[in-house]
C-alpha cells in the first residue's frame, strides 16, 4: 500500500528512481510522483494522477534535471482522491523540501490546523502534507534534515514511513518508519530506500531492515539509523536471495501466469531442507521450545483476504492432525472482539507480505494478553515476522501480481508442516505417520505441474462464460475454503459477482440463487477415504442441476460418479483429503485470470486493490 523510493549515489537519480517504482507499483496505482535535487541546487518534483505510466509521459513531454538525490512514491489513496494535487510528493511553500508517505497520520487534522495559523498555505486533501511543512520549520531552526525528520516524527500519531529531501541538503535522503515497511539498499557509492527491496535488487542484494520508530540518514558513502530521540540504533543487514529475474515477468504476458506457473518449484522450495537426516520434520526457525508447544491447549489463526483462506484450511489439518482446538480468524475483526488468549494459546499470524497492518495488529494484541505468535511469511524480515515469538518462511519467491496465488499455495504447505510439527512434538503423530504425509507433500509438487499442463479447457471455458454475471462455489470439507478463494480471485480480478458456499449450507439459503444457466463451481472431496462427504456433495451437485445450474466440476481423476452431473469436468490427481486444496485451488486461478483477461481487464493491477494493505 503505496510504495516508496529515495536514491543517492553516481547514477541518474530519476532513473533509478522511475525504475524502482515500476517494481512496487503494485503496492498502489492511483498517483505516482518524484522530486529530484538538480546539480543547480534547486528541487524539482513531478506527479500526476494514475498508474506510472502517466507520469512517465507527463516526464517525457517536460523532463526534470538529471541529479544525484531523488524519491519517489506510487499511491494507494486513503486520504483525499486520487488526484494529481494529492500526489505525492508534497512540498513546502518554498518548494524546497519534498516527501513521500506511506500510512496514515492520524492528527493530521490537528496539525494541519496549526500549521495554517502560522500562515502555511496547504494545496492538497492528504494527511501528508502536514509533514512537509513541519519539516521545513524545524528545518529552518536545526539546519539538519534528519534531525528535522526525528523532530517532527515525535508529534506525528498513527503509521508512517516518511522520505524526504531538502534543496538545502543535496547529497541526503532521509527516511523514517513507524509500523509500515522500509529497508534500505547497502550499494557501492551509493544507497537505496524503499518500501520492499525488489525497488533496488537491480542494484544491490544486499539490505538493512530498519526496525520500528528509527529514523535513517542516507548519503552515498555512508548510512546513519537512530531512534526518534537521536540515539543510535541497531541495525539488522541482510542479504537478499533472489535476484532481479525473479521480480521480471520472465516472457509470460502478467505476473499473476509467471507467479500461477511457479507453483510447483514454490511448494517444492517450501519442502526444502525441513526434514533432517533422521527423517525428523525440523522447523528450525520455530524458536517456541517445544515445552511450551506441547503446553499449548489452543491454536487461533488470524490473516487477511487469500491468507487467511489458507488458515482456514490449516485448522482442519491442525485439528485432525494435533486434536488441539484451532479457531481461523479474520485478523480485522479478532482484536475488537476481546478473544480469551493466555499463555497456552499459539496465534499463528499468516501473511505474505508481512506488513498487512489488520494482522500486525492482531499479532500485537495477542502477544499483549500473553500468547505466543508464530508467523507464517514470504517476506524475509518483515515486520510481522520480526514482531513474532517464532517464523516459518514461505520460499515462493517475490509475488507482484496483487492476486495472491504461489503466496498461497505455499501458506498451505507451511500450514501442514505447522500442523505436523505440532503433532510431532506433542505426539499425536508417529515418525513415520509425520514422513508419510511429508512425502505426499513432497509429490504434490509434482502434482500441481499435471494440473498445470491440463488447463486449456479451463481457458476456454472461462473465456465462454465472460458476459455472465455471477458465478457460485461450493465445496465441503478442506473444499469449502477454496470454494472461498475461488471466488475470492473472481471477484478481485473479473469484477463479477462471485460467492463460495459450503455446499451442505445451500440449501438453507442459497439455493435461492440458483436460476437456469448460472455457472456454479463444486469442488469435490475425493470419493476415497471419506466417501460420505463426497455422496453428500454428489447429492448436492444434482440438486442444483435440478434447478438449471449449469455445473462446472472439480473432481479428482476417474470420479465416475460425478461425470453424469458435470456440464463440465475439470479433473485433478488424486491426493489425500486434507492436501487437496494445493491442486484444487489451480484451476480456480486459472479460471479467475482468464476471465479477467477475456473481459479486458488488467490482471496483475485489479482496480481499487493493493496488494498490502497497510493501514487498517
Ligand atoms: C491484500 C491482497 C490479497 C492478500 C491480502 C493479505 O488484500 O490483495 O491478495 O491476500 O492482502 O495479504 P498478506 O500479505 O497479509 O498475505
Amino acid at each position: 500500500m503505496c510504495g516508496i523510493v529515495g536514491y543517492v549515489g553516481g547514477q541518474c537519480a530519476l532513473d533509478v528512481v522511475l525504475a524502482g517504482l515500476r517494481r512496487l507499483e503494485y503496492r498502489g496505482y492511483d498517483s505516482a510522483g518524484v522530486a529530484v535535487l538538480a546539480d543547480d541546487g534547486g528541487l524539482a518534483a513531478a506527479k500526476k494522477a494514475g498508474k506510472l505510466a502517466n507520469l512517465e509521459k507527463e516526464l517525457a513531454d517536460r523532463p526534470l534535471p538529471s541529479g544525484p538525490t531523488g524519491i519517489g512514491h506510487t499511491r494507494w489513496a486513503t486520504h483525499g482522491g486520487p488526484t494529481d494535487a494529492n500526489a505525492h510528493p508534497h512540498l513546502d511553500n518554498a518548494g524546497r523540501v519534498a516527501v513521500v508517505h506511506n500510512g496514515i497520520i492520524e492528527n493530521f487534522a490537528e496539525l494541519r490546523a496549526e500549521l495554517a495559523e502560522r500562515g502555511h498555505a496547504l494545496a492538497s486533501e492528504t494527511d501528508t502534507e502536514v509533514v512537509s511543512h513541519l519539516l521545513s520549520e524545524s528545518f529552518s531552526s536545526c539546519g539538519d534534515l534528519a534531525e528535522a525528520m526525528r523532530q517532527v516524527c515525535r508529534r506525528l500519531e498513527g503509521a508512517f514511513t516518511l522520505v524526504a529531501v531538502h534543496a538545502d541538503e543535496p547529497d541526503v535522503v532521509v527516511g523514517a518508519r513507524r509500523n509500515s515497511p522500509l529497508v534500505v539498499g547497502v550499494g557501492d557509492g551509493e544507497n537505496f530506500l524503499a518500501s520492499d527491496v525488489a525497488a533496488f535488487i537491480a542494484h544491490t542484494r544486499e539490505a538493512i531492515e530498519l526496525g520500528q520508530d528509527q529514523v535513517v540518514e542516507l548519503r552515498r558513502d555512508g548510512v546513519v539509523v537512530t531512534d526518534f530521540d537521536g540515539a543510535p540504533a541497531d541495525v539488522r543487514p541482510y542479504h537478499v536471495d533472489w535476484d532481479a529475474s525473479a521480480a521480471e515477468k520472465g516472457g509470460y504476458d502478467y505476473f499473476m501466469l509467471k507467479e500461477i506457473a511457479e507453483q510447483p518449484k514454490a511448494v517444492a522450495d517450501t519442502l526444502l531442507g525441513r526434514i533432517d537426516e533422521t527423517g525428523t520434520l525440523s522447523l528450525d526457525e520455530v524458536r517456541i521450545p517445544a515445552a511450551e508447544l506441547r503446553e499449548v491447549d489452543k491454536v487461533v489463526v488470524v490473516a487477511c483476504g487469500t491468507a487467511y483462506h489458507a488458515g482456514l484450511i490449516a485448522k482442519y489439518a491442525i485439528e485432525h492432525w494435533t486434536r488441539i482446538p484451532c479457531e481461523t480468524e479474520l485478523a480485522s475483526e479478532f482484536r475488537y472482539r476481546d478473544p480469551i488468549l493466555d499463555q497456552r494459546t499459539l496465534v499463528i499470524a499468516v501473511s505474505q507480505s508481512g506488513e498487512t497492518m489488520d494482522t500486525l495488529m492482531a499479532l500485537r494484541h495477542a502477544r499483549e494478553q500473553g500468547a505466543k505468535v508464530l508467523a507464517i511469511c514470504n517476506t524475509n524480515g518483515s515486520t510481522i515476522p520480526r514482531e513474532s515469538d517464532a517464523v516459518l518462511y514461505t520460499h515462493a519467491g517475490p509475488e507482484v501480481a496483487v492476486a495472491s496465488t504461489k503466496a498461497f499455495l505455499t501458506q498451505l504447505v507451511a500450514c501442514y508442516l505447522v500442523a505436523l510439527y505440532l503433532g510431532q512434538v506433542r505426539g499425536t503423530k508417529w515418525g513415520d505417520e509425520v514422513r508419510g504425509v511429508v512425502r505426499e507433500l513432497s509429490e504434490i509438487a509434482r502434482e500441481v505441474e499435471e494440473v498445470l499442463e491440463t488447463m486449456e479447457p479451463v481457458r476456454e471455458l472461462a473465456r465462454s462464460l465472460a458476459d455472465k454475471n455471477t458465478v457460485l462455489f461450493l465445496g465441503r470439507h478442506v473444499g469449502y475454503p477454496v470454494a472461498l478463494e475461488g471466488a475470492l480471485k473472481l471477484k478481485e480480478l473479473a469484477y463479477m459477482h462471485a460467492e463460495g458456499f459450503a455446499a451442505g449450507e445451500l440449501k438453507h439459503g442459497p439455493i435461492a440463487l440458483i436460476e437456469k444457466d448460472v455457472p456454479v463451481v463444486v469442488v469435490v472431496p475425493s470419493p476415497r477415504g471419506r466417501s460420505v462427504l463426497h455422496d453428500k456433495i454428489v447429492s448436492n451437485i444434482q440438486e442444483i442441476r435440478a434447478r438449471g445450474a449449469r455445473t462446472i466440476v472439480i473432481a479428482e481423476r476417474g470420479d465416475a460418479a460425478v461425470r453424469p452431473y458435470a456440464d463440465h469436468l475439470i479433473e485433478i490427481p488424486p491426493t489425500p483429503v486434507l492436501l487437496q486444496p494445493l491442486v484444487a485451488t489451480v484451476p480456480l486461478q486459472v479460471f479467475a485470470c482468464e476471465l479477467a483477461t477475456a473481459r479486458g481487464n488488467e490482471v496483475d493491477q485489479p482496480r481499487n486493490l493493493a496488494k498490502s494493505v497497510t493501514v487498517e
